[in-house]
């Protein structure tokens, strides 16, 4: 299957990277390598590092970036590992990284990955198809009642977690849940039909809360951007596209705290946490999709971008 995926607010996150023809740049998921391929052609002497877990998306990026390859180094591997193979390969300082999140388009629309709740495949759900982890379809036929429903309710905030997580259990001890079709007709039978109806795909929370768990996506992600903002210069930019509110969250708290001098409870009279601002907030509010992006490409509707510059 082709390798497809448009990349959101393209235009917006080249501007917030605010690039500099002799930088170094780091796109943390380089996916199909979109936003990359601008990224690189704005680049002279300078270097573009691009990152992914996914073999398929390397492969993909590795193509899109051919006639790059002098000034891009692509690199199959968690982002969350970037601060440290960078420095093992002397880069220190940086100029801006771009962080856009969660899963392409491609990873949607390959059934055989089992993240789709459109396309029928055997659950899987791994970005990286070689890591040892466990997978969706091993969650849902091992877990119990009670680690399902949590799963749902906090990394796919559905309101109907425990219906599902009990009708889970009672489906599998007949038949092993092993497709994403099996998997979408049972979150849908345990809901009200005009949920079913008026969601427009009833089963997203539930497939959004077992990719999360199964690739770990929000474990040590504020560690992470505290990193990579610690990496770069003075006036380099980070950019982080986020997809739901979870991961949004964590993005807004990382960039408020290091926005903020004093950090004390408001309580205390004179400063004593001496936290001082490292990076200042290019825009206060996250920047979404433009009305005519949200048209033509529905992944971008729910896309938010924010931008922080180092101090
Ligand atoms: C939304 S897509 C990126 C699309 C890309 N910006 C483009 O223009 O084609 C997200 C990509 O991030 C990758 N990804 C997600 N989490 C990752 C992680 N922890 N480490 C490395 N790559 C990750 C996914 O495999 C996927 O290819």
């Amino acid at each position: 299957m082709e390798f497809k995926h448009t990349p959101v607010m393209l235009e917006e996150v080249i501007e917030g990277l605010n690039i500099k023809e002799d930088g170094i740049y780091v796109d943390c998921t380089v996916g199909g390598g979109g936003h990359s391929l601008q990224i690189a052609g704005r680049l002279k002497s300078g270097h573009l590092f691009a990152f992914d877990r996914d073999a398929d998306a390397v492969a993909k990026a590795s193509q899109t970036l051919e006639k790059h390859l002098d000034k891009v180094t692509i690199i199959k591997d968690n982002y969350k590992n970037a601060p440290s193979v960078l420095q093992q390969m002397g880069i220190d300082k940086i100029d801006g990284f771009l962080v856009d999140l969660g899963v392409s388009s491609f990873q949607i629309d390959e059934g055989s990955r089992g993240f789709s709740f459109v396309h029928d495949g055997q659950l899987d759900m791994r970005m990286d198809k070689t890591e040892d982890v466990v997978t969706a379809k091993e969650i849902v036929n091992t877990f119990s009642q009670q680690q399902l429903m949590q799963m749902f309710y906090e990394f796919g905030e559905e309101e109907f977690a425990k219906s599902i997580a009990q009708n889970i259990v009672k489906a599998r001890q007949t038949q092993e849940i092993f497709t994403t079709f099996q998997l979408k007709e049972i979150v849908e039978n345990s809901m009200p039909k005009k949920v079913v109806f008026s969601r427009g795909g009833a089963s997203k929370k539930v497939f959004q809360a077992l990719r999360i768990f199964v690739n770990g996506e929000l474990t040590g992600l504020d560690t992470f951007l505290q990193e990579m903002l610690e990496m770069l210069n003075s006036n380099g930019r980070g950019c982080v596209l986020t997809f739901h509110s979870l991961e949004d969250r964590i993005v807004k708290n990382v960039f408020k705290l290091e926005s903020t001098n004093c950090i004390c409870p408001p309580k205390i009279p004179i400063c004593i946490c001496k936290h001082k601002a490292s990076v200042k907030l290019i825009c206060r509010k996250p920047i979404t999709a433009s009305e005519a992006e949200q048209k033509q490409n529905s992944r971008s509707t729910c896309a938010k971008l924010r931008i922080v510059e180092k101090i």
